[in-house]
């Protein structure tokens, strides 16, 4: 691979990647694996001005991994799912407003599939205020606890739902909304994920309600103290976009959210996403 160039943005997460083209992107065999490093050692990857269409967006994912086609339908290329608030794009739109709220994609599947590997958006329309994409990184906030955390939260489990996600942003839904969120099923997983690589990190955000056997608000109070420190303001990245920019994110490690932006706005972002292989453990 040729002049290829990562710097990093922070401290603990995100890095931009120069040198590389979309017609590179789609030429060099050996693009997959050193994207996927990359991604493992710096958690969000970011190509501006890349101008990847549709199609080639699809293709650069199929080199990362199988592509999550669970949304398709809703764009013109299969493995293309647009993430808008305007329900003329996106008849699922409404559901969106719960990316304003820190989260790891795929904690609360319909069935049992693992959470996405990785997640990649280009910017095909740009808010005209906000609409930032923050990243933070999960493994990082493992990293920064105590000795005493690290032992007593390894042993914490968590029910992650879809109402929880919702109800942050919607807190007075309809019974027939409330239905709706209810009949996904509720996942339990471990506040601690202990990666096949032996790497750990916290799994945190929107979807996460409660602690199993712990007393409902210190449960929750816990969950809220361990988001806050692992999204403190010099712990993120925050990334403005610009038409043609694309940004890969490393779902399993890190926790991202949108920056608030007009309802009204006609932002649109084109998303794939790379699915799992390994379950959360
Ligand atoms: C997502 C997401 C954030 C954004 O696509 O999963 O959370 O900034 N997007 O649109
Ligand atoms: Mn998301």
């Amino acid at each position: 691979m040729s002049l290829l160039t990562i710097n990093k943005l922070t401290e603990s997460v995100g890095a931009e990647v120069s040198g590389l083209d979309a017609a590179g992107l789609a030429a060099d065999d050996s693009v997959g694996s050193v994207i996927l490093d990359a991604l493992e050692a710096n958690g969000v990857l970011v190509f501006r001005g890349l101008r990847l269409d549709p199609e080639a967006q699809v293709g650069f994912c199929r080199r990362l991994g199988g592509v999550d086609h669970s949304a398709d339908g809703h764009h013109p290329v299969a493995g293309i799912y647009p993430i808008t608030l305007d329900p003329a794009k996106n008849s699922s739109a409404a559901y969106l407003k719960a990316t304003f709220d820190w989260h790891i994609d795929g904690c609360t599947p319909l069935g049992n599939e693992y959470p996405q590997k990785a997640t990649v958006l280009s910017a095909v329309q740009v808010a005209e205020w906000g609409g930032e994409t923050e990243f933070a990184n999960s493994y990082a906030a493992y990293e920064a606890l105590t000795a005493a955390e690290k032992e007593h939260y390894g042993s914490l489990r968590v029910v992650h739902s879809l109402e929880a996600s919702q109800r942050r942003v919607t807190p007075d839904p309809s019974p027939e909304q409330l239905a709706r969120w209810q009949s996904r099923p509720t996942h339990e997983h471990p506040l601690v994920w202990t990666h096949r690589s032996g790497r750990k990190s916290l799994v945190l955000g929107a979807s996460a309600d409660y602690v199993v056997g712990m007393d409902l608000a210190e449960g929750r109070a816990l969950l809220a103290d361990l988001l806050e420190r692992a999204t403190a303001p010099d712990r993120v990245y925050s990334h403005v976009w610009s038409v043609g920019d694309t940004v890969i994110w490393d779902n399993r490690g890190v926790l991202h959210r949108a920056a608030p932006y007009d309802p009204a706005s006609r932002r649109e972002m084109l998303r794939t996403t790379v699915l799992g292989d390994e379950p959360i453990r």
